[in-house]
C-alpha cells in the first residue's frame, strides 16, 4: 500500500505506532522516502493536464475499477478514493431534489374532441383486428397501447391482445392475468369496441389471416395495407406488435394513446396491491425516496458493446454472450461511450445523484434483474447510499411468492414502485425508463432523472482531477434537460409514449393551477392546430443521442432502415410525409430488427 507511507512521509511528528526501527533510520533515508512519496503522490491523485498514457489508462477504467469482481485488484483503490471523496453529508441540497417548481402549471389533458365518435357509429360489426405483443411487459404495453388506435384507425372490434409468452422473459401469464381486462373494456367501450375473445361471425369461426405491419405504420398505411385484408377475411391478426405505429398521429388518436396508457391499462388487483405495499414501505423509511431502474444484467452489457472496467473477466464473460448474437457487429467500447451508448454503471448513477445534492441518507429503491457481479456491482452504491431496498428486502418471500415466477408481474411491481416514487432515476434507456418518464411527465411532472450519458462520461473521466464541488456543479450543467422539467422536450422529439406532448396541457392562469385550460381542451377539434400546449421548450436542442437513440451514422440501424424503407416504397413513393419514418424514433438503439430474442433481451 502507497496511501500510508505517504502519509508517513509527511509527518513530522513522531509516529504514534510503535515503530522503533524508525528512529534510526538516517536522514538521507528520509529524504529517499520523501521523495517516493512525493513521486508516488504524483501518480496515486494525477495533477490536472498530465498525458502520461499509463495514467490515462488508469484514469479511464478507474470509474469502473470496482467492478473487477475478483476484488482487491491495484485498479479497485482509484474507485474507492473517488468515493472517499464525496462529502460526507452530501453537497448543499439544491432546491427541486423532489419535485419541479414548475409542475402545478401543467396537467394531463387526454380527454377526445367533439368530433371523435363514439365507436358504436362507427365499428363495423363483423371485422376483428387482433393481435400479439411482443418483448418484455413494457414494450407489449405500447404494443396494447397501438393497438386500440390501430383498431380505431380501421372501425374494427379489437380482442384483447395476447402477450408475448415466448420471448426472452418467459412469462405465460395472458393479459387478464397483469391487466384488468374489464376495465380495460370498459374504460375505452367509447373509443374501441374491444371483446375477449373472438366470436362467431356469421355463425362461423374464421381463421384469423396473419400478416405483419411495417414498423412506424401510419394510418393512410393502415388502411392500404390491413384494411383489404380486414375486409376480404373479417379477422386479421398482426403479428409482433410493438413499433408498429407511427409516432405522429393526429392529436385525437394521440389522445386516445395517453387514455389507454394512462387510464385504461391498469395491473391487476393483486398486483397493484401488492405494488403499493413496497411503496408504503418505502414512504415508512422515510418522507422521499428515489426509485432507481437499474438495466445491468449480463445479457443488456454484452449487447451494449461497452467496457465497464472489469477486465479480462468480464471482457471473457461477455464475450460469450455476444457470439449468440450473430446480427451484432464487432464492438467498439470506446466509442460506445464517447457517443453516452453506455448504461451508467450503479457507482456512475451513485456519483450523479450525490452530484445533483442527494444526500447520503436517501433511501433508494433499486428495480432491477440480475446484476453483473451482483453485490459486489452494487458495493459502491451502496457505499455512496447506503439505504438500499429491493422488492425482496422490503417484503417477505410469501408476499412475493405469487409474483416471483412470472417476470412480468415482477416488473409490474417494479413499474408501481418506480411510478409512486418521488424521484425516478434510470441508467439507460430502454422501454421501462421511456414508459415512466411519459407518465411522469403526464402525472404532473414528477422528478425524473435521466443521466445525460455522453455529456457524464468526460465529467467521470476527468472527475479525478476537479474538486467535488466543481463535479457537482459540472454534473448539474451536464443534467440540464434531462431533469423531467416540463417542456425540457420539444411536441414530437423521442418517442411518443415519453415525450405525450399532445396530452399535457398548460394552464395560463396562475390563480387556478388545477383547472383545465378550456381554450387547450377544446381548440383540439381543429386537429394539428389545436393544442398549442406545448411550444417553445425551455431546454433546447437535445441530439438523437443525447435523447439516448442512436446518431444517423451509427450503422448498426442501417439493416432496419433499409427493412422499413423497402416496405413503405411498396406503398408508392410518391406517398406523402405522413408515411415518411421518423427518423428520430428508427434511430432508436433499443429497437433493432432481425433478431427478436436480442430485441426482446433490450425491451424493459
Ligand atoms: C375529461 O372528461 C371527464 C369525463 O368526461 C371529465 O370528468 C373531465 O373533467 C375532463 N377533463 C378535462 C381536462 O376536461
Ligand atoms: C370509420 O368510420 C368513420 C365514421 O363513420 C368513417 O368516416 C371512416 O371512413 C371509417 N373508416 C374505415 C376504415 O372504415
Ligand atoms: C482484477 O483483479 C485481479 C486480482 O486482484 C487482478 O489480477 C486483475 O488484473 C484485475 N483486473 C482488472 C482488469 O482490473
Ligand atoms: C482536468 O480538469 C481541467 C479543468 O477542470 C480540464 O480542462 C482537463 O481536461 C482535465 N484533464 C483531464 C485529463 O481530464
Ligand atoms: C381551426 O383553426 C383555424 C386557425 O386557427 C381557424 O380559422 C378555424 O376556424 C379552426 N377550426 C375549428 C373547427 O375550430
Ligand atoms: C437551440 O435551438 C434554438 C431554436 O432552434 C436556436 O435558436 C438556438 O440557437 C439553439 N441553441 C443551441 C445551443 O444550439
Amino acid at each position: 500500500m502507497v496511501l500510508p507511507r505517504r502519509r508517513g512521509g509527511h509527518n513530522h511528528h513522531p509516529c504514534p505506532c510503535p515503530c522503533p526501527r524508525r528512529a534510526v533510520l538516517p536522514a538521507a533515508a528520509l529524504l529517499l522516502l520523501f521523495l517516493l512519496a512525493a513521486v508516488t503522490l504524483l501518480y496515486v491523485s494525477p495533477p490536472p493536464l498530465s498525458d502520461h498514457p499509463a495514467l490515462a489508462y488508469s484514469r479511464r477504467r478507474s470509474p469502473h475499477a470496482l467492478l473487477n469482481s475478483s476484488g482487491g485488484g491495484s485498479l479497485v483503490e482509484p474507485g474507492r478514493r473517488e468515493i472517499s471523496r464525496v462529502p460526507k453529508g452530501g453537497w448543499i441540497a439544491t432546491d427541486g431534489l423532489w419535485g419541479s417548481k414548475l409542475a402545478s402549471k401543467f396537467y394531463g389533458c387526454s380527454n377526445s374532441s367533439s368530433k371523435f365518435l363514439d365507436s358504436g357509429v362507427m365499428t363495423h360489426p363483423d371485422q376483428y383486428l387482433m393481435i400479439v405483443t411482443s418483448g418484455g411487459l413494457n414494450q407489449q404495453r405500447t404494443g396494447i397501447i397501438d393497438a386500440v388506435v390501430a383498431a380505431r384507425i380501421l372501425n374494427a372490434t379489437l380482442v384483447v391482445p395476447k402477450l408475448d409468452q415466448t420471448s426472452f422473459w418467459k412469462d405465460a401469464s395472458d393479459f387478464a392475468e397483469i391487466f384488468n381486462a374489464d376495465w380495460f373494456i370498459s374504460f375505452l367501450s367509447k373509443d374501441v369496441r374491444i371483446v375477449k375473445e373472438l366470436p362467431k361471425i356469421g355463425g362461423k369461426l374464421w381463421a384469423p389471416h396473419r400478416m405483419r405491419v411495417p414498423r412506424k405504420c401510419t394510418q393512410r398505411c393502415y388502411l392500404n395495407r390491413v384494411l383489404p385484408a380486414l375486409i376480404k377475411k373479417h379477422v386479421v391478426r398482426l403479428t409482433k406488435f410493438d413499433y408498429r405505429l407511427a409516432n405522429r398521429l393526429d392529436s385525437d388518436l394521440q389522445k386516445l394513446r395517453c387514455r389507454v396508457n394512462y387510464h385504461a391499462l391498469r395491473f391487476t388487483d393483486p398486483i397493484q396491491e401488492m405494488g403499493e405495499k413496497i411503496v408504503q414501505r418505502m414512504r415508512e423509511r422515510s418522507t422521499y425516496f428515489i426509485a432507481l431502474h437499474l438495466r445491468f444484467e449480463p445479457d443488456m452489457l454484452a449487447f451494449s458493446g461497452c467496457y465497464y472496467g472489469g477486465g479480462e473477466k468480464e471482457r471473457r464473460e461477455l464475450g460469450v454472450i455476444r457470439k449468440r448474437w450473430k446480427t451484432l457487429h464487432a464492438s467498439n467500447p470506446e466509442k460506445e461511450r464517447r457517443h453516452g451508448r453506455c448504461p451508467l454503471t450503479p457507482e456512475e448513477v451513485g456519483l450523479m445523484l450525490r452530484a445533483l445534492g442527494y444526500r447520503k441518507n436517501v433511501h433508494i429503491y433499486v428495480a432491477s434483474g440480475d446484476i453483473y457481479g451482483g453485490a459486489k456491482t452494487l458495493a459502491p452504491l451502496k457505499a455512496l447510499f447506503p439505504n438500499l431496498h429491493t422488492k425482496e428486502t422490503v417484503t417477505s418471500k410469501d408476499e412475493l411468492a405469487p409474483f416471483s415466477k412470472y417476470s412480468s408481474r415482477m416488473a409490474a411491481l417494479d413499474f408501481i414502485v418506480c411510478d409512486g416514487s418521488d424521484a425516478f432515476v434510470t441508467n439507460n434507456n430502454g422501454n421501462m425508463a421511456k414508459i415512466l418518464a411519459g407518465r411522469r411527465r403526464y402525472l404532473g411532472h414528477k422528478r425524473m432523472i435521466r443521466p445525460n450519458a455522453r455529456r457524464l462520461y468526460s465529467l467521470f473521466l476527468s472527475r479525478g482531477n476537479m474538486s467535488w464541488d466543481a463535479f457537482s456543479s459540472k454534473v448539474h450543467m451536464a443534467q440540464k434537460g434531462f431533469m423531467g422539467e416540463p417542456k425540457e422536450l420539444r411536441p414530437g422529439r423521442g418517442e411518443f409514449h415519453e415525450n405525450p406532448s399532445t396530452c399535457i396541457c398548460e394552464n395560463t392562469d396562475p390563480k387556478t393551477p388545477t383547472k383545465p385550460n378550456p381554450r387547450s381542451e377544446q381548440g383540439l377539434s381543429n386537429g394539428t392546430e389545436g393544442i398549442k400546449a406545448i411550444t417553445e421548450p425551455t431546454v433546447a436542442n437535445h441530439t438523437n443521442e443525447e435523447l439516448g437513440g442512436s446518431s444517423a451514422e451509427e450503422d448498426d440501424t442501417s439493416e432496419e432502415k433499409e427493412d422499413d424503407t423497402s416496405a413503405e416504397k411498396e406503398d408508392g413513393a410518391s406517398e406523402e410525409k405522413e408515411e415518411i419514418v421518423d427518423p428520430e424514433v428508427e434511430d432508436d438503439a433499443l429497437v433493432r430488427p432481425d433478431d427478436p430474442e436480442l430485441e426482446e433481451v433490450l425491451s424493459d
